[in-house]
């Protein structure tokens, strides 16, 4: 696909644009220029209760990495998203909600949003939460989870969300990674016309908690769930003996708002820590910017509040701007590839904001679905959680957009709090299938993998950021050493993505995928030792190495090669049970695609495992496999290329 294929803005986006194309060139060599002048600006969009007076105070130096933003500032998040709009939009509603089952929904005011935080919030003070303690919520998609997240900003404690996908195992180990002596859960979740046995899967994983002391439960589906006395009680029961009223808590901006747990290329995941003012001038802003969000319109973001996302971009950010945001229990494929166009109508929506891999899989359902709904109010589309493919962001134009909409591809992660680099709708013509170019105070550099600037615009490498900026991660969380390992150690002085990349002769970056031992299936972050730990766990299994390969739907697939244990016989019983165990031991996003029994691994003599050789037989491109004679036994290499599952 060519990458001359270009998308000026739109004569409609520029003339209602917040940011003109001068407008962005202009602050954004001012952002880099003079970052405490212009952050200390972009501050006053926050009701501070002691606005900062010290701005940035950050140091990318090896080994010293600090990064501090506003920090004698005082503020609390939840009166910021809700409490400050109660003057002009108490009516309006803050978030619309979609249910699962087709017509279902519901929604909350502002005014009715303050309301339900304020008695949330006295509900986990009079169950023993302070400020300061960590909060593990593992609910679905439905509105009191935005509350719940709300009031634990409201009274400074630091909450940890939990995709309702992770098992009772992964459950576990994130509850006691941060110390969490509460959870806040649901009988059960809905999803694509299942049940999610939430209740359940915690009462599994507290079987390996020593630290939980209460569980909070809120009624949902109704049906019948197992309650422990003295540990479980019922969300209802406790909201009904307190009231709605609860003074926000002053919050130094750098005091903790939230953990978020994510792979990385070893060991167990991480917990990402944000802070505070930082935090929420960076969602706010580019919630604001990269949607040319305005009054009154409605925003749906398809993603789970279980990933940074919805963290960013359904809760904090949108209800920051005092926006009406969406709220989705289901996913696109229920009951047919029309939901989402059934919705985007049925709610007026305006901002449609979604991952590629959905857009794949429905492109795949064909384009006389979208095609039957005319979706007048749509104005923009957004991409996020990987490369777009350029066919599928000229289907996304074509067919849901009609040709008329702007598209932002989003890149971003975890750690960066927010979006980095996106077009801008009226500033920034679009080039399908690149993300194009940073937000005010990001400045993108590209290095040789062994660590050299890349100084000419046209380059490609590792994807670094120069210096910091207010949304970025502060620490992983009980583990700095980690933090400053992962992040800062390879690449001395700047902030290293963990992705590869390319920049073009116009400066637009093209994010060609991770270049550490991350997979990226469906939009989500999976490391490749997290697998493999949880396969070696199983009493059959030796040894293991799980490797990506490219899926035509999810971007990319899990591929493990799997040594047993002497005697045991790889069949497919085996690999049914090998696959079902290691959703139980993380969930089913991690659930294996291909499997492949191997008598052995291809090992560097002093015992390496050469990923590099696995990754080419997943890709079916054994032809060009490169140097194999430092292998130790270049034999096993004949045997995986004859059994290759993908083909
Ligand atoms: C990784 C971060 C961003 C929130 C959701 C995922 C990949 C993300 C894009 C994009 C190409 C992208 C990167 C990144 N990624 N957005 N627009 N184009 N790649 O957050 O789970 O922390 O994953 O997702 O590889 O490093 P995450």
């Amino acid at each position: 696909m060519s990458e001359s294929l270009v998308f000026a803005p739109s004569a409609a986006a520029i003339a209602r644009t917040r940011t003109t194309a001068a407008q962005y060139e202009e602050m954004y060599a001012r952002s880099l220029s003079d970052p405490d002048g212009f952050w200390k600006e972009q501050s006053q969009r926050i009701d501070w209760i002691k606005p900062p007076t010290r701005i940035k105070n950050t140091s990318y130096t090896y080994p010293d990495i600090s990064i501090k933003w506003f920090e004698d500032g005082v503020l609390n998040i939840s009166a910021n998203c809700v409490d400050r709009h109660l003057a002009t939009r108490a009516d309006e509603t803050a978030i619309i909600w979609e249910g699962d089952i087709p017509g279902t929904d519901d929604k909350v005011t502002y005014r009715q949003l303050h309301e339900r935080l304020g008695r949330f919030a006295n509900v986990l003070k009079a169950n023993g939460v302070k400020k300061g303690d960590r909060v593990t919520i593992y609910m679905p998609m439905i509105i009191d989870t935005a509350v719940a997240m709300l009031a634990c900003a409201r009274i400074g404690a630091v909450h940890s969300v939990i995709f309702g996908g992770f098992s009772p195992d992964s459950i576990a180990g994130r509850i006691n990674d941060c110390d969490s002596k509460i959870v806040l859960t649901a009988d059960e979740g809905r999803r694509g016309g299942k049940t999610i046995p939430l209740k359940k899967n915690v009462d599994e994983a507290l079987l390996k908690t020593p630290g939980v002391e209460r569980v909070i439960v809120v009624k949902n589906t109704g049906n019948a769930v197992a309650m422990q006395a003295g540990r479980d009680v019922w969300y209802a029961d406790e909201a009904a003996k307190v009231s709605a009223d609860c003074a926000p808590e002053p919050m130094n901006a750098e005091d903790p708002l939230f953990i978020l747990y994510t792979s990385g290329s070893t060991g167990k995941p991480k917990g990402v820590l944000h802070t505070t003012g930082g935090y929420i001038v960076w969602a706010s802003l580019t919630h604001e910017r990269v949607f040319d969000y305005q009054p009154g319109e409605i925003y749906w973001c398809t993603a789970d509040v279980g990933w940074v996302t919805g963290h960013s971009y359904i809760v904090y950010g949108p209800l920051a701007n005092g926006a009406t945001t969406v709220m989705f229990e289901g996913i696109p494929s229920y009951p047919d590839a029309g939901r989402c166009w059934q919705v985007v109508e049925k709610h007026k929506v305006n901002i449609f904001y979604t991952a590629p891999t959905a857009i794949r899989a429905l492109m795949g359902a064909g384009a006389d679905i979208p095609d039957q709904y005319p979706m007048p109010s749509l104005r923009l589309l957004g991409s996020v959680g990987e490369p777009i493919n350029p066919e599928a962001w000229l289907w996304y134009h074509k067919h849901v957009g009609k040709e008329r909409c702007e598209i932002v591809d989003t890149w971003w992660q975890t750690e960066t709090g927010g979006i980095l680099i996106s077009a801008l709708p009226g500033a920034i013509a679009a080039k399908p299938g690149s993300a194009t170019k940073p937000f005010f105070g990001i400045k993108p550099i590209v290095l040789s993998p062994e660590g050299k600037l890349q100084e000419q615009t046209k380059a490609e490498g590792v994807l670094c950021i120069a210096d910091s900026w207010p949304g970025q991660m502060r620490t992983v969380y009980g583990d700095h050493a980690r933090f400053v390992s992962t992040y800062f150690e390879t690449y001395k002085g700047y902030y290293f993505t963990g992705d590869g990349c390319r920049r073009d002769e116009d400066g637009y970056y093209w994010i060609t995928g991770r270049v550490d031992d991350v997979l990226n299936v469906s939009g989500h972050r999976i490391g490749t030792a997290e697998v493999e730990s949880a396969l070696v766990a199983h009493p059959k299994v030796a040894e293991a190495a799980v490797v990506g390969y490219p899926h035509d739907i999810k971007g990319q697939g899990i591929y493990c090669y799997v040594t047993l244990m002497a005697g045991e016989k790889g069949d497919d019983a085996l690999k049914t049970e090998l696959r079902n165990w290691v959703r139980k031991e993380i969930g089913a996003i991690a659930s294996p695609d291909l499997m492949q029994f191997a008598p052995g691994l291809p090992k560097t003599r002093s015992g390496k495992i050469m990923r590099r050789i696995l990754r080419k037989i997943a890709e079916n491109d054994y032809g060009a496999l490169g140097d194999t004679t430092t292998l130790a036994d270049p034999g096993v290499v004949t045997d995986l290329i004859e059994n290759r599952q993908n083909r």
